[in-house]
């Protein structure tokens, strides 16, 4: 292949490493289906033998990582081009280009506005130190992520980077909110409490934290498992109790945590929250089907409900966003953002919200735009507003 899309493409890759302004370059798409080489991703790393071009191959399982310089680099880009995928992704500080290759040999070219602003490139790149490390975990070995020797399972790559990444938002969430050293954290449905364990580990062994963490879960048999665990690990200040998100009776809530509890379990857990002044409240919605069931409007928006899969996207948007309207209505700053890619797991969206400081009474501007969104798309209630209305829970 020796198109004129093809050496345009190579001529911005090295336009870009000498003027530092490349950030990264994904090849995709792989030419032989039966290849286990999914694609690769390529930075520039600073080095102690200078800067250099860090290609990461992404396999089923694992991940293989190999600098090369600049010339070695663009060698085998173009060969990898040539045999192995079809796909080029370049982004840079100036503009993104996507590159495709066709099975008839056709090419096409596109220069986008830069997507990314991340400069300068070549700084030193520090090696990203893992938030939860596999090595000695006591805890990540009984729940089955890692084996005795302490190296990732195979399958459990996944929940692995989930667990990282989450305790990375987490932590960071944390800091900002300033919560004190010894604040309590509540898990509504903990499960087998990945998670759990796993954000008390960083908070206690990394932050110096000295928190209390309750997981509250229905199932008995995980709060034994949970139980054992803690034990085993030397966790003296985490536990978990069997019980229900609305009725386990619990000491002062600092920060409630949600993930994955399902369809409106996340209501009821943001309802504690709220009604219990946590200072922070985080949660990963997951099957949004409360709203979903009710949604009928009567109007142009049916055009978008009428197809089941983006019902379903409509309703989860929606049942996130008026969560997030009703915290704020009661006094929290929200944010709803993925704290993970798509790739990793599809319940991806956290909706955290941060107390205010003052104590102002519930914001009926917000409420109002509750109730436009309810009519708007046809609902009669949201289970997290039927149940801050309700006067004797
Ligand atoms: C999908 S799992 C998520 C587990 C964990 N939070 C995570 O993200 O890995 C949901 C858990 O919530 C529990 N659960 C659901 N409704 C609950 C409720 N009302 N009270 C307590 N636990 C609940 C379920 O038993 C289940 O273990």
């Amino acid at each position: 292949m020796n198109d004129h899309h093809f050496q345009k493409l190579l001529l911005i890759l090295e336009e870009s490493l000498t003027t530092s302004d490349f950030i990264k370059l994904t090849l995709s798409s792989k030419k032989v289906a039966a290849s286990d080489l999914k694609n690769i991703y390529v930075k520039a790393v600073t080095i102690k033998a200078g800067t250099m071009l860090s290609f990461v191959f992404r396999y089923p399982t694992n991940d293989i990582t190999k600098n090369y310089s600049f010339e070695e680099g663009m060698e085998f880009i173009k060969t990898s081009l040539q045999k192995d995928f079809f796909q080029a992704i370049l982004l840079t500080s100036e503009k993104d280009v996507h590159f495709m290759q066709f099975k008839n040999g056709k090419t096409t070219i596109k220069q986008l506005p830069a997507s990314q602003q991340l400069k300068p490139v070549f700084l030193h790149d520090r090696p990203k130190s893992l938030f939860i490390s596999p090595e000695n975990n006591v805890y990540l070995r009984l729940l089955g992520v890692t084996t005795d020797e302490g190296k990732v399972k195979k399958g459990m790559e996944d929940k692995f980077r989930q667990i990282n990444k989450y305790v990375e938002v987490v932590s960071s969430i944390v800091e900002q909110a300033k919560l004190p050293i010894n604040f309590s954290i509540a898990d509504m449905g903990s499960g087998k409490g990945y998670l759990t364990f796993a954000l008390y580990d960083y908070l206690t062994n990394r932050m110096a934290h000295t928190p209390v963490v309750t997981g509250v879960e229905l199932r008995p048999d995980l709060v034994t498992l949970g139980n054992k665990i803690a034990k085993e690990a030397k966790y003296g200040q985490l536990q978990f109790i069997q019980g229900s998100i609305e009725k386990t009776v619990l000491p002062d809530i600092d920060l409630l945590i949600a993930l994955h509890a399902c369809d409106t379990a996340t209501d009821e857990a943001i309802f504690r929250g709220i009604r219990e002044k946590a200072k922070v409240i985080i949660t990963a919605p997951c099957c949004h089907k409360q709203i979903r069931k009710q949604m009928n409007p009567d109007n142009a928006l049916a055009e978008i409900t009428k197809y089941g899969i983006l019902e379903e996207r409509q309703a989860e948007m929606l049942t996130d966003a008026i969560r997030a309207l009703i915290m704020e209505a009661y006094g929290y700053s929200t944010k709803v953002f993925e704290f993970i890619s798509t790739e990793h797991t599809p319940k991806n969206v956290l909706i955290v919200g941060v107390k205010k400081n003052e104590e102002e009474p519930v914001n009926q501007d917000k409420m109002n735009k509750v109730q436009a969104l309810k009519k708007l798309f046809g609902i009669e209630y949201h289970f997290l507003e039927k149940l801050l209305e309700t006067p004797s829970l």
